[in-house]
């Protein structure tokens, strides 16, 4: 992904200094994620980039955040399924997975499959704009908030806020 997807952009970077606007694929006005997600290759390169890039602090979460005091679990934003995955394997006792637009499902599928994982962790179509989150004890969101603006993050914030049960993070 960095030398297909990313590399390209700095070649824009005195564009993006004068102007002060992304030169990503949201450039041409369109959605980000769903110019990246017409073309099946680039999902599934986007995709399981995501799981090389979010590992380590995938396995961070999951060993440092206190899992034993909670039962369920949802990654908002999940991509190809990289934390729940991880925290899947070291906590048996963990049920849940991952939300994300409808056409990331079959890669989800496929990766939480291959750990046979897919008893326990489930894919959630949605798209967080348009419908509230499900609830669970944990809501995860890795790497989601940046990719909007303020006035989006404190609606996810809040859709996560209004989603959780009393005394869950
Ligand atoms: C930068 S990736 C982060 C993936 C993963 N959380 C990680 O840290 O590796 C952002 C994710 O948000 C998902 N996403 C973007 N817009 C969305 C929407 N409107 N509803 C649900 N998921 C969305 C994308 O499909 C993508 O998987």
């Amino acid at each position: 992904m960095v030398n297909q997807r990313l590399y390209p952009f700095w070649g824009s970077l005195t564009e993006a200094l004068r102007s002060g606007q992304p030169q990503n694929e949201a450039k041409t006005g369109g959605s980000f994620f769903e110019e990246l997600y017409q073309n099946p290759e680039r999902l599934r390169l986007f995709l399981s980039s995501m799981t090389g890039l979010s590992m380590t602090s995938a396995q961070a979460v999951t060993q440092k955040f206190w899992w034993s005091d909670f039962q369920t679990f949802i990654d908002i934003g999940t991509a190809q399924g990289a934390l729940p995955v991880q925290v899947a394997l070291s906590h048996p006792h963990l049920s849940g997975g991952g939300l994300d637009l409808p056409s990331v499902a079959p890669m989800f599928t496929e990766y939480v499959a291959s750990f046979e994982l897919s008893q326990r962790l489930h894919f959630y179509p949605s798209d967080f704009f348009q419908e509230p989150l499900p609830s669970a004890d944990v809501l995860v969101m890795g790497h989601i908030l940046h990719d909007w603006n303020l006035e989006e993050k404190r609606m996810l914030v809040s859709k996560a806020y209004e989603a959780l049960p009393q005394g869950a993070l």
